[in-house]
């Protein structure tokens, strides 16, 4: 019932207007009507993608002596897509509908109307099922004539996997052993609905953990215990998440095994990354093609040779900040000064990731405190995030706050004149307390450090 309801639901229209609202997302050429599949990244959003990626690559690689990081081009000679089986397998199954020529994946139609060949829109008649490969295709060099055809990367892995010798001998890598990479990735995806779920351009962050044959069930499961302890650690409600192992028809080509965890987003229980044993299907077939001997030579055993394992943990950076985005976010009855009805919408972002750590208020623009503000921004903003404000009445510009997800609202009063004191407002139980503001910067750290969600 509407009186006694403290709470409201999250929708995939309420993000999306409140990620444009703020500066999170916004869509791509918009001012050209936009253009599907594609998507900017506003201030906040930047900084939240920022953090979401300094979070997973410090997860990966300070927190695993084992693993080093590549950035490498995302222009790749194209023979590494005929080795990886993009060229022939990377594809979706697609049907035209004659009448109204929208296009459908036949993955994704009702298996009734698939078999009586009934577009599920209009009705009209559906074209056979015929393969569309996803790769986005462009030239290089002066002359278009079919000479310089290149690809558009379509994930990260295969930069990993042709120049894992590379780092072998550079780094004196021993296995088992892993290398992280974070870039673009592209695909020509005909369904982009769902905001930035799946989108033509868009981010991975995945590692290749390089093991022994025979060893490669016993690191899946290492692996994927350590990503679904990621997602602890993120701060996320565990809850809302599930694994979903993939069956015979839907393993990739190169998969023995994979799981998925899954996020619940406003559209229901989703992919948000996956677990993939990939034998060493990518290593031989580079290997195949390339004419380059790429096996592990283990000088610590005899010099045996053989050609690793791959598993794989391959997360989008841009679906799981919009994974973030939905699970920080909360509409909140609050009881302001009489008014019953008074709402407020919160983003719980946890505080390492939130975009601005701490905001810093003068209660007034006069008598000094403005200038005291500035002074107290210019300190903290060594160590955190800031945000200075100064418009509006107090109460509103915590608002604006929550709906940025700032965690820490500083403001600047009469007392802070008399005795150098400050409050701090916390964004989720928005009490406050006074600080010194010579402990300020120590006090947030030890916040930051014990925060935990409500
Ligand atoms: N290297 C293995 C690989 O790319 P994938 O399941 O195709 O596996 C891995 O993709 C992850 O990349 C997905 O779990 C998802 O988070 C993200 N991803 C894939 N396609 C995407 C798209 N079109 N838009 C946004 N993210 C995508």
């Amino acid at each position: 019932m509407a009186a006694q309801e403290q709470t409201r639901d999250v929708t995939m229209e309420k993000i999306t207007s409140l990620a444009k609202r703020r500066g999170f997302v916004f869509q791509s050429s918009e001012i050209y009507g936009g253009q599907a599949g594609a998507w900017d990244y506003g201030p906040l959003g930047i900084e939240l993608k920022n953090r979401i990626q300094r979070f997973w690559w410090k997860e990966m690689t300070q927190l695993h002596d084992d693993i080093v990081g590549l950035d490498a081009a995302i222009l790749m000679h194209p023979r590494t897509w005929e080795a990886s089986g993009h060229v022939e397998n990377f594809t979706d199954p697609l049907v035209d509908c004659k009448k109204c020529k929208q296009r459908f994946r036949a993955d994704l139609i009702p298996e009734d109307k698939l078999a009586k060949k009934e577009c599920p829109e209009c009705g009209g008649e559906l074209t056979d099922t015929r393969k569309f490969n996803l790769m986005f295709k462009t030239h290089i060099g002066p002359v278009d004539d079919g000479t310089g055809l290149i690809y558009l990367r379509p994930e990260t892995a295969q930069v990993i996997y042709v120049n894992y010798k590379n780092i072998v001998q550079s780094n004196r890598m021993k296995i088992p052993f892993g290398i992280a990479q974070v870039g673009k990735a592209f695909r020509n995806e005909i369904v982009t609905k769902n905001f930035i779920f799946r989108t033509c351009e868009f981010e991975q962050m995945e590692m290749q953990y390089f093991v022994k044959p025979g060893d490669d069930e016993k690191f899946f499961d290492y692996w994927r215990g350590q990503r679904w302890a990621y997602f602890e650690k993120l701060g996320v409600r565990m809850d809302k998440l599930r694994w979903h192992q993939h069956g015979k028809d839907e393993l990739a080509h190169y998969a023995k095994d994979a799981y998925d965890i899954e996020y619940e987003f406003p559209m229901g229980f989703k992919e948000l990354e996956g677990v993939h044993n990939r034998t060493d299907f990518d290593l031989k077939r580079h290997q195949e093609y390339s004419g380059k001997d790429l096996q592990y030579i283990d000088q610590d055993n005899g010099n045996e040779r053989y050609v690793p394992y791959i598993i794989e943990t391959s997360a989008g950076l841009t679906r799981q900040l919009l994974m973030i985005l939905c699970d920080a976010y909360e509409e909140e009855k609050v009881a302001d000064k009489g008014n019953d009805d008074d709402w407020r919408t919160v983003m719980k972002f946890h505080p390492e990731l939130a975009p601005i750590t701490v905001a810093v208020l003068p209660l007034m623009k006069k008598d000094g405190l403005a200038e005291l503000a500035q002074e107290i921004r210019s300190e903290l903003k060594h160590d955190y995030a800031t945000d200075y404000d100064q418009s509006g009445a107090i109460g509103r510009r915590y608002r604006r706050q929550d709906e940025a997800g700032t965690p820490y609202c500083v403001t600047i009063d009469y007392d802070t004149k008399e005795n150098g004191t400050v409050t701090v407002r916390d964004r989720d139980s928005m009490e406050q307390e006074r600080v010194h503001k010579d402990e300020l910067s120590a006090y947030i750290r030890n916040k930051i450090r014990n925060y935990k969600r409500s």
